[in-house]
C-alpha cells in the first residue's frame, strides 16, 4: 500500500480548495445569472443557499474525506460498503463529463488570450465567434470537423493538467494552486480597479447591484442560485473528499470550509464588478442601455466582452488578463477533478498514481475532442445542463443522507468540532439529516417537472435522451462495475479517525 500524500501546510490546502472552487462558474456564469436573476437581490437565494446548503455541504465533504481518511468511494465505503458506487459516481461522471468540456472552455480562454493581443475577434464579435471561431454546425447529430485551434488549445490544457497532477499533491497540485492563487487574485484586482476608472462604469454596477424584488418570488431564482452554489463550491465532485483526506490528524475543518466559502463567493462578487463595469462602458458608448449589450451565457465571455475590448482604450492588454484569469481559474478547478479520480482509484487499487494520471488524461484529452468539433457547442450544452442539475444534486442528496443518517451526523461533528476553532452546533446535524435532502429533493423535482414539460432548449428529445440521459446512466453503469471490482489495498478495513 502506498504511503497517503500530505499538503505541505495548511495554507497549502487551503489554496488549493479554494483553486477548485473558483473556476469559470465564478466569472461569467456567476454574473450573467446575478444579472438575470434580479440583480443585487439575487444576493439573498445566493447567501440562503450558501448558508443553508453550501457551508454544511463543505464541512460535511472536508469531514467525511479527513474523518474517513480516503477519496470518496473509499469514504462512503467506510461509512456502507453499499455506498461505494456513488464515491465512484461522482468521480466518473465528473472526470468523463464535465472535465471533458470543461477543459476545451479552458481550451476557448487559451485561443481568445492569444486573439486579445490584437483583438482578432474583429469588428463583429459574435460572428467571429459563432461562425470563424466554433464554425457551429446546425445541431447536435452534425458532428462536422475538428476545430484545429480549439483542438491543439485544448491538448495543450491537457498537458498542464497533466504534468501539474502527475507531480503530486506536494510537488504538483499544492505547489501550482500556490502561484495560481496570488497571481489571480493580483490579476482580478488589476481589472476590477481599471474598469471602474472607465465611463459608464457606475452604469453597469447599477445594473449588476440594482435589486428586483419582485424576482424573487420565481422558483427559477431560487433552482439557479442553489444549483450555482453547488458548481461553484466544486460540492458533488468527490474533490473536496480527497483534498480533505490529505490533511494531517490536527486540522481546522471547519475554520477552512468557511474560509474557502467567504473567498469563493466573495471572489465572484468581486470579479462582477470588472465584468459589468467594462459592459457599462460599452452601453454609454454604443448610447444603448445596460440590458442591451449584456448576454445571458456563454455569450457574456465571448461575444459581449470582446465586443467592449474593442471599444475601450487600452482593450488588448485588458482582455488578454481577462482571459489569462480565466485560464488560471480554469486549470486549478480542473486538475482537482482530475486529482478526484486519482486518488480514487489509487485508493482502490493500489496503482501507481503517476501511471494513473498519464492514462487518464490521455483518455480523458481523447475524450474531449467531440467537443472540440463543430457541434461541440451543442454537446457541451445538453451535458452540462443534465450533469451539473442531476448528477451534482443527486450526488448531495445521497451524500447527505448517508452521512446525516447512516454515519450519524453527531459522530462526524464530533470530529470536526476536535480540532476546529470554529465548533459546529446541533443545528448542522439538522440541516444535513432534514433540511438539505429535503431542499434538494425539491430542487430536483422541480427540474425534472421543468425538464418533462419541455425539451431543454429545444433540442430533439432523441438528442436529450442519447446525450443527456444517457451520459447519467452510462455512468452509473461504470460506477458500479468499479463498486463491484475486489480491493487491492486494505484501506476499507481500517477505520476512521473517531476509531472505528
Ligand atoms: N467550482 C468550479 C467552478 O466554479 C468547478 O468553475
Amino acid at each position: 500500500m502506498q504511503k497517503r500524500e500530505q499538503w505541505k501546510s495548511q495554507l497549502g490546502f487551503l489554496l488549493a480548495a479554494v483553486g477548485s472552487a473558483i473556476g469559470l462558474g465564478n466569472i461569467w456564469r456567476f454574473s450573467y445569472m446575478a444579472y438575470s436573476n434580479g440583480g443585487g437581490a439575487f444576493l439573498i437565494p445566493y447567501i440562503t443557499a450558501l448558508l443553508t446548503v453550501g457551508i454544511p455541504l463543505l464541512i460535511l465533504e472536508f469531514g467525511v474525506g479527513h474523518e474517513r481518511i480516503g477519496s470518496a468511494p473509499l469514504a462512503y465505503a467506510k461509512i456502507h460498503k453499499g455506498w461505494e458506487w456513488l464515491g465512484w459516481w461522482a468521480v466518473v461522471f465528473v472526470m468523463f463529463g464535465i472535465e471533458l468540456y470543461y477543459t476545451v472552455i479552458i481550451g476557448w480562454c487559451v485561443n481568445y488570450f492569444l486573439l486579445s493581443f490584437d483583438l482578432g475577434w474583429g469588428t463583429d464579435p459574435k460572428a467571429f465567434f459563432f461562425g470563424d471561431f466554433l464554425s457551429l454546425s446546425d445541431g447536435p447529430s452534425k458532428i462536422g470537423q475538428i476545430r484545429t485551434p480549439i483542438f491543439f488549445a485544448t491538448i495543450f490544457v491537457w498537458f498542464l493538467n497533466w504534468l501539474i497532477v502527475y507531480r503530486g499533491i506536494q510537488k504538483g497540485v499544492e505547489l501550482a494552486n500556490k502561484i495560481f492563487m496570488p497571481l489571480l487574485f493580483v490579476l482580478t484586482a488589476i481589472l476590477v480597479f481599471w474598469s471602474l476608472t472607465l465611463k459608464g462604469a457606475g452604469e453597469g454596477i447599477k445594473a449588476y447591484l440594482t435589486p428586483d424584488f419582485s424576482k424573487l418570488s420565481s422558483p427559477k431564482v431560487w433552482i439557479d442560485a442553489y444549483s450555482q452554489i453547488f458548481f461553484t463550491l466544486s460540492l458533488g465532485f468527490g474533490i473536496m473528499i480527497a483534498y480533505a483526506s490529505y490533511l494531517p490528524a490536527k486540522s481546522d475543518i471547519s475554520k477552512n470550509a468557511v474560509l474557502t466559502s467567504v473567498l469563493n463567493c466573495g471572489y465572484s462578487l468581486f470579479a462582477g464588478f470588472a465584468v459589468f463595469s467594462v459592459l457599462g462602458y460599452m452601453a454609454i458608448t454604443e448610447g444603448k442601455p445596460v440590458a442591451e449589450v449584456v448576454d445571458k451565457s456563454i455569450g457574456l465571455a465571448f461575444v459581449a466582452y470582446p465586443k467592449a475590448l474593442s471599444l475601450m482604450p487600452g482593450g488588448s492588454l485588458f482582455g488578454a488578463i481577462f482571459f489569462l484569469c480565466l485560464v488560471v481559474a480554469g486549470i486549478s478547478s480542473s486538475i482537482s477533478i482530475i486529482e478526484a479520480f486519482v486518488s480514487a482509484y489509487v485508493d482502490k487499487f493500489n496503482a501507481n498514481r503517476r501511471k494513473v494520471a498519464t492514462v487518464i488524461s490521455v483518455l480523458g484529452a481523447l475524450g474531449s475532442i467531440i467537443f472540440t468539433t463543430q457541434g461541440g457547442l451543442f454537446w457541451l450544452d445538453i451535458v452540462d445542463h443534465f450533469l451539473t442539475n442531476y448528477g451534482l444534486i443527486v450526488v448531495g442528496i445521497f451524500e447527505s443522507i448517508l452521512v446525516g443518517w447512516l454515519f450519524k451526523a453527531d459522530i462526524l461533528r464530533e470530529h470536526i468540532n476536535r480540532y476546529s476553532s470554529i465548533r459546529i452546533g446541533r443545528w448542522w446535524n439538522g440541516l444535513i439529516r432534514l433540511f438539505v435532502p429535503i431542499a434538494l429533493g425539491v430542487l430536483l423535482i422541480g427540474a425534472l417537472y421543468r425538464e418533462v414539460q419541455s425539451p431543454y432548449e429545444g433540442y430533439s428529445w432523441g438528442a436529450i435522451i442519447l446525450l443527456g440521459v444517457d451520459w447519467i446512466l452510462f455512468t452509473v453503469i461504470i460506477a458500479v462495475v468499479f463498486a463491484l471490482r475486489p480491493w487491492k489495498t486494505g484501506h476499507r478495513q481500517a477505520g476512521g479517525r473517531s476509531g472505528d
